[in-house]
């Protein structure tokens, strides 16, 4: 017989969770204005709301911590931290920020000006903040067919070649540099794979413009190509990501998801002159050049989350792990973005919560449902994140509507895949009396889904 699959590493160290009853739920939810980033994470049983810095740092990791040079210039860790990115990217510079959204801002700052046009698939909401707030434009010329959620394709996260050439075909002048999402988040953690960011680097030299990687999920997107692009089955890991950054010019990264530590992010770039520019805001937002926002032994786990993650066993572990989940769902008949995608599951709302009215957010509707049904916290990547447009202040509706359930890495066990497969079926089951959602009583003007205020209707 076959011996199953099991996870490539043993638990060390364990932190106690707990459980709730629906009325406390109640109670507290009312109080974070139906809106589960207000929540404590005490009144949480199961949290799904990010795989983002709430990753388990292994052994390795954690001994590589003892190792930091704390010193404000120069520090050894930065330079085990260049060295390290530089051995699997083959990006020469590298500039440390304090997360990903840093990252954005301090490359961006030096690129992006107002009337700017910058096209890829789905820009992630913090990367779109960073070029809306400079009065710029992000295009997402993400393949039509990522909107169909049923839709089973290999790399639905993949860039529209031809929606990106019309944008340059039209506007070249405007665009300071194509940035393409690996996986793509929005879309529902859904992979790019190795052709299309070659047809990407094809249009990107016919117009003379350079391509950004936003990599925070490199590894995983890797991963994907291996498993489902002809070519690839023998390759390792490595080398399909040093492949996938031979075809591009800079990255930015959030450490926080494929670096598995709790803070940290970066630039990397080939090329001297966008360092050089970057360097000027790096210095006043975030720190000195060698830390950039990060402490000595942060840069140390870095490097080594860096390098295990880049293993193929590791990834294997975590993609079975959101498979797992997303097979309890087909179980169940719960729609979610198919296939399922690296770090979460992305259950299709709209078809859930048909008699909610899109103007009272199906997805963040659902999202309190499930937390009020098992403690279990996803998160709303739908409407209300699509935040309104700049210019007519309209919601908007164009994009889909979903309820994230991220899984951290190497955190839960597959019985909490149980609970919440089960949590969520029980949902699933009485959608039929669920009509009304949730409307807004406050919200901010930018990335309003983090703190907006809802009532519940
Ligand atoms: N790019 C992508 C694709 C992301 O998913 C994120 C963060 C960022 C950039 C920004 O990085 O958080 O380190 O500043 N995504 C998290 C999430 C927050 O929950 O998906 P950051």
């Amino acid at each position: 017989m076959e011996l199953p699959f099991a996870e490539s590493w043993k638990i060390k160290m364990v932190e106690p969770i707990r459980k709730s009853t629906r009325e406390q739920r109640e109670k507290w939810l009312k109080e974070a204005h139906y809106n589960v980033f207000q929540l404590k994470s005490e009144q949480v049983y199961i949290d799904c709301i990010t795989d983002s810095g709430t990753g388990s740092m292994s052994d390795r990791q954690w001994a590589a911590m003892m190792m930091g040079d704390e010193s404000y210039a120069g520090a050894s860790s930065f330079f085990r931290l260049k060295d390290t990115i530089t051995r699997i990217t083959g990006f020469e510079y590298v500039i440390p920020t304090h997360q990903g959204r840093a990252a954005e801002n301090v490359l961006f700052s030096h690129l992006v000006k107002p009337g700017a046009i910058v096209p890829g698939n789905s820009h992630f909401d913090t990367t779109k903040g960073h070029i809306e707030s400079r009065k710029a434009t992000a295009v997402d010329c993400t393949i039509d067919e990522a909107k169909d959620t049923q839709l089973e394709l290999p790399f639905k996260g993949n860039v529209d070649p031809k929606k990106l050439e019309k944008v340059l075909a039209e506007n070249a002048d405007k665009v300071p540099f194509i940035i393409v999402t690996i996986t793509n988040n929005t879309a529902g953690g859904q992979p790019v794979s190795m052709q299309n960011l070659r047809e990407v680097r094809a249009i990107a030299d016919k117009y003379k413009k350079r391509v950004i990687l936003d990599s925070a999920r490199f590894a995983e997107n890797a991963y994907f190509i291996k498993t489902r692009e002809k070519g690839y089955e023998n390759k390792t890991i490595k080398e399909i990501v040093k492949e996938i950054y031979s075809l591009a010019d800079a990255m930015t990264m959030s450490a926080k998801k494929d670096g598995i530590v709790n803070m940290g992010g970066f630039i990397a770039t080939r090329h001297e002159d966008w360092y050089e520019g970057a360097k000027c805001f790096c210095i006043p937002f975030e720190g000195y050049l060698t830390y950039g926002g990060m402490n000595g032994r942060d840069m140390d786990a870095l490097a080594v989350g860096l390098d295990e993650n880049t293993e193929f066993d590791n990834l294997e572990t975590r993609i079975k792990q959101v498979e797992y989940l997303a097979k309890r769902f087909d179980e169940f008949g719960i729609p979610y973005q198919r296939p399922v995608g690296g770090h979460a599951i992305f259950v299709d709302a709209t078809r859930i919560l048909t008699q909610v009215p899109k103007e009272e957010f199906p997805a963040q509707t659902l999202t309190t449902e499930l937390y009020l049904e098992a403690g279990i916290r996803g998160c709303e990547i739908g409407y209300i994140l699509a935040d309104r447009d700049p210019v007519t202040r309209e919601n908007r509706f164009g994009g889909l509507d979903l309820l994230r359930l991220c899984i951290p890495r190497r955190v839960y066990t597959n019985n909490h895949m149980d609970v919440i497969a089960v949590a969520m079926k029980n949902v699933f089951d009485r959608r039929d009396q669920i009509k009304r959602g949730v409307k807004i009583v406050w919200e901010a003007e930018l990335m309003r889904h983090f703190t907006v205020q809802l009532e519940r209707l």
